[in-house]
């Protein structure tokens, strides 16, 4: 089925010029870009985003990492979005990986892990409104 995932290129990728090498990415796979914004998360923002986490260790690094730098935040739509996604982000540690996968070639650390992928479709709708309003998603079927 045509889905819609959320997508972000964090800081480590952005800071390191890779922005125009991971929208390629997306595109070769199939999935086109549907609504995109580069912005600097707040702590407010980015813990919100991530408020399932809360609880977990590596939380405050998590937050400090990922308001460290502007990131680039899109909706990608296509058939399985979100797996489709998911295989080409590959596992979250870099050093887990498989090869060719855009941590594995962009990455360097579990929390500097050049981009996070929704990880599944309810998780996909709630992200992606958390970061765009419907008017702010153009469609192209
Ligand atoms: P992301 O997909 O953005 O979702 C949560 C992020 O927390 C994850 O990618 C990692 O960058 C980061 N993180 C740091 N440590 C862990 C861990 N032990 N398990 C899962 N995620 C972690």
């Amino acid at each position: 089925a045509v889905e819609r995932t959320l997508s972000i290129i964090k800081p480590d990728a952005v800071a390191k010029n890779h922005i125009g090498e991971i929208y390629a990415r997306f595109e070769a796979a199939g999935l086109r870009v549907v609504a995109s914004k580069m912005m600097r998360l707040s702590d407010v923002v980015a813990g919100g985003f991530y408020a399932e986490h809360k609880e977990r260790p590596f939380f405050p690094a998590l937050i400090e990492f990922m308001t460290s730098g502007p990131v680039v935040v899109q909706v990608l739509e296509g058939e399985n979005a979100v797996a489709t996604n998911r295989e080409l982000m590959g596992a979250t540690n870099p050093q887990e990986a498989e090869a060719g996968t855009i941590r594995a070639d962009f990455a360097s650390s579990i929390d500097a892990n050049a981009v996070h992928g929704s990880d599944s479709t309810t998780s996909a709708a709630r992200e992606i409104a958390y970061f765009f309003a419907s008017s702010d998603i153009c469609d192209r079927d």
